[in-house]
């Protein structure tokens, strides 16, 4: 008779709300019955809403859910058959038939809370590697070639062709290239790459592996924040295995490529998940913004050729090597193809991810997986793309999540991280907090952005106090103006966004003193 097993899952978001406390509770009560059952430690489902959740197999090898299952719960739990998944009130049923999971579309998140992240088993038993397999097998331009066909754009907010970055990259002649791999991860309301770095590790080694073999690079960087600190130990014990396994190093797969991968922890500040600052701080100095020209791509990481791309770009990397482009493309709509891990948090009932094709409203996403408001009072104002989103009143959460729509409606689908609030948020608050933001994290190289956040800053606290409120607000336009317009990277040139957004939906906000 095999083993059945229990899964609590070990993501930074599940052992916040107790799920370690939950797994000691549920090995003593498996050692005091005697049954036979293994208690395995996994990634998130996603449904964060529901953790601690605990999964049951069953008879038939089917996974039950019961959620959330807090430490106290276990000795109820167990009494009433938990370990034979017998339907008890905070049982869900089969993981695979929760609608908030049976209506997603998961590919980059397929195996993240299904497999043991720390196994390379796990993961080849789970369709791994065999995306880097079929790359070995094609030339570095055939690799391109079918990630430009995909048709995936870059995760990491500017959207750009990530196979047409890739190809640049390829032309270029060089004795070393580079592959890195941006997981600072700073938007609000995100933590999509966080939960696939410790559920799924090899997935993102993979992708940066089919990179670095497509275009001719033999080192790559992982670079992640800081604040996570489980995510950088589930990815070094996976660069570990995957190098003794030869995944890693001088013979990838007994192909002859080499590719080394070396992670580096960030540096704590929102302006290190940009691009270029991203590359001063691997290269050991302060993250400042470099000038564009010369790309990354040409002019990268110590003055090589460079990849750097978003982690959820790269996961999607061995699917559409392994599946092909034209499946991937499949997914989505307009020139937003593929899939999206959708990531929704604030004032919302059911938080948590979501992976959707690209075209899901807004709407669908706060209602039908989000269950509206936590609070129960209506949905007021939504940011969707971290702290430069634009915001977004209720008349336009119809609005279909794909690129070209959202910059239509001056927003921004950036990260994918939606943040709801109901209506007791104070929009002329929150456009302080913007420039507040921008003030504090500003890099301090450009004139606009040092200098007219924080003159925002004074501009909004004026208004605030109902001083000169007409004279304030043209002044604090003015600024926005000149910010959009003349600064040298996206901090200081979208933090107009939410200003001006919240300005222009929300103006009975900044109409009365406080
Ligand atoms: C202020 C600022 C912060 C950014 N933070 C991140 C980040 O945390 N993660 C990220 O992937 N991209 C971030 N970006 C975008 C990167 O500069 C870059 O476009 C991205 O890493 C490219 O990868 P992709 O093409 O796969 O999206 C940021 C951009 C700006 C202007
Ligand atoms: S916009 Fe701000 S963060 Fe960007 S380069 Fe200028 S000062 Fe630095």
């Amino acid at each position: 008779m095999t083993t059945r097993r229990l899964y609590v899952s070990r993501d930074a978001s599940a052992l916040a709300l107790g799920a370690e406390a939950t797994a000691r509770a549920l090995t003593q009560a498996v050692l005091a019955s005697g049954v036979d059952l293994e208690l395995r430690r996994v990634g998130t489902r996603g449904m964060t809403w529901l953790e601690p959740l605990v999964e049951v197999e069953d008879a038939g090898g089917q996974r039950i859910a019961y959620g959330p299952v807090h430490a106290r719960d276990v000795p109820e739990l167990v009494a009433h058959g938990l370990f034979e998944a017998a339907p008890h009130a905070l049982c869900h049923g089969r993981v695979a038939d929760i609608p908030y999971f049976a209506q997603q579309e998961r590919l980059a998140f397929a195996r993240v809370g299904l497999v043991d992240p720390a196994s390379l088993d796990d993961y080849v038993a789970h369709d791994g590697y065999e995306g880097l397999r079929r790359a070995l097998t094609a030339s570095g331009a055939e690799v391109v070639q079918e990630v430009v066909d995909s048709g995936l754009r870059g995760r990491g907010g500017a959207a750009f062709p990530t196979g047409i970055k890739w190809r640049t990259v390829l032309e270029q002649t060089a004795t070393q290239k580079y592959v890195v791999c941006n997981a600072d991860e700073g938007d609000s309301g995100t933590f999509a790459e966080r939960m696939l770095m410790e559920g799924d590790p090899f997935c993102l080694i993979e992708g940066m592996t089919i990179a670095g073999i497509a275009v001719g690079a033999t080192r790559g960087y992982l670079y992640v924040r800081s604040e996570y600190p489980d995510a950088v130990r589930t990815l070094q014990q996976a660069l570990e295995v995957a190098r003794q396994q030869g995944y890693l190093g001088p013979d990838v797969c007994g192909s002859g490529c080499e590719f080394e991968l070396e992670l580096r922890v960030g540096a704590g500040a929102y302006i290190c998940g940009e691009e270029t600052s991203l590359l001063e701080s691997l290269e050991g100095r302060r993250a400042e913004v470099r000038f564009r020209p010369p790309l990354p791509a040409v002019e990268g990481l110590f003055g090589c050729p460079t990849v750097i791309n978003n982690g959820i770009s790269l996961a999607a990397v061995p699917d559409i090597l392994r599946r092909g482009s034209a499946w991937y493309r499949d997914f989505g709509v307009g020139r937003a193809r593929g899939t999206m891990p959708w990531q929704l948090a604030g004032n919302v009932r059911r938080g948590g991810l979501v992976e959707k094709a690209f075209g899901v409203t807004l709407g669908e996403l706060l209602y039908d997986f989000g269950g509206g408001s936590l609070s129960g009072r209506p949905i007021r104002a939504v940011q969707v793309g971290g702290p430069l989103g634009a915001w977004l009143p209720e008349s336009q959460f119809d609005t279909p999540l794909d690129y070209e729509a959202f910059t239509a409606i001056g927003a921004m689908v950036g990260h994918g991280g939606i943040v709801a609030f109901d209506d007791t948020v104070d929009m002329a608050r929150m456009a302080h907090y913007a420039l507040e933001f921008c003030a504090q994290e500003s890099c301090g190289k450009c004139t606009p952005c040092r200098i007219g956040s924080t003159r925002g800053v004074e501009a909004m606290d004026r208004i605030l106090r109902g001083e000169q409120r007409a004279a304030n607000l043209a002044q604090l336009e003015s600024l926005c103006e000149t910010m959009r317009h003349g600064s040298l990277c996206g901090l200081g040139g979208m933090t107009p966004n939410p200003v001006m957004s919240a300005l222009r939906h929300f103006p009975g906000d900044f109409a009365h003193e406080r």
